[in-house]
């Protein structure tokens, strides 16, 4: 194998930048090439790539986003489409790939290793860390302490006017960033989409809160839970009790920003080895982040495991230590 192409894929996540440096400085150490695919898929269709070496990596480690940009690409689930981007890419002398994103990118690399027998090997990057097989993902640990670190803002005007705040964040079937979120920031409720949950539930547990006597209380809602969001919930709650609230939608700062060391390290580790794996001539794996190691696992097992078991103990913390 001598040169490699690799794309992120999906949304971008902060620490994208540091797998693509550690699979190219991987590369390199090998004794191999490789090329980044611009804007995900997309580029790989259209056969748009740009050289990698070890210098075009240099001062993107600490940057969030993917500077080879990302896409959604509904036109992969194109047969013919996949086919024409394979002769593209061998013509293009590229004999192997490494894919950062979810599952729904894994499920486009395994089509192409089937079909075409192109060794790939995938890299979990969402914040969502909802990615089967492995117990983090690239991004995850940035976007929680970015939510947590606003709603450490948020309490400050919670307590000082006694208000209550409905923060939304993101996760439109996962609820990982909602319940992380929850414990570390100390919030009185936390909804998701994986878990059914009574607005009087929400409604009973803040008016303990009130008559206790305490001023602040945040309420985390995933933007996927099945009330529609932090406005849907504030209003029943809000009119229910009462009471002023405010809501607050963190949206896509979430995904943006510098990559916390556990992002940096838990991406170069994954990097490397998804290069390494290809260069010893494993294929179709993943790397997956276990005990807080790389370890590839097959990614037919990733595809079919779908949606990971939601972390539902953390919500019953968050819930069992909001006093
Ligand atoms: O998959 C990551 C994610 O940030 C989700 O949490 C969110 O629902 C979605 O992407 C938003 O995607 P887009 O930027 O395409 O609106």
């Amino acid at each position: 194998m001598k040169r490699l192409g690799i794309l992120t894929s999906g949304g971008d996540a902060p620490g994208m930048n540091a797998a693509i440096r550690a699979a190219v400085r991987m590369a390199t150490v090998h004794g191999m090439e490789m090329v980044g695919y611009l804007d995900g898929f997309a580029g790989f269709v259209a056969g748009e790539y740009q050289p990698l070496d070890d210098r075009a990596v240099g001062n993107q480690i600490q940057r969030g986003g993917t500077f080879i940009g990302t896409s959604r690409c509904p036109e992969f689930l194109d047969v013919a489409v996949r086919a024409g981007a394979v002769r593209q890419m061998r013509a293009d002398g590229v004999d192997g790939l490494v894919i950062v994103g979810g599952d729904g990118s894994f499920r486009g690399a395994l089509a192409l290793a089937d079909e075409h027998g192109v060794p790939v090997a995938g890299i979990p990057g969402t914040i969502d860390n909802d990615v089967y097989g492995t117990e983090e993902t690239i991004g995850f640990d940035t976007a929680v302490n970015t939510a947590v670190l606003a709603i450490d803002q948020v309490r400050d005007t919670s307590e000082s006017t006694g208000m209550m705040f409905f923060v939304e964040v993101m996760g439109r079937t996962s609820g990982a960033i909602a319940m992380h979120t929850a414990v570390a920031a100390g919030a009185a409720g936390v909804l998701v989409p994986e878990a059914h949950e009574d607005i009087a539930n929400v409604v009973a547990r803040l008016r303990v809160s009130i008559e206790r006597g305490k001023r602040s209380h945040i309420v985390v809602v995933a933007e996927g839970e099945e009330a529609g969001g932090a406005f849907a919930v504030g209003k029943k709650v809000g009119d229910a009790l009462d009471h002023p609230y405010r809501v607050v939608v963190l949206g896509h700062i979430q995904r943006g920003g510098s990559p916390t060391v556990r992002d940096r390290v838990i991406a170069s580790q994954a990097g490397a080895l998804a290069v390494e794996g290809l260069a010893a001539g494993r294929s179709s794996f993943m790397v997956a982040i276990r005990g807080g190691r790389p370890v590839e696992v097959p990614l037919a097992d990733v595809v079919r495991g779908g949606h990971p078991e939601a972390r539902l103990d953390l919500l019953q913390l968050a819930h069992h230590l909001a006093g």
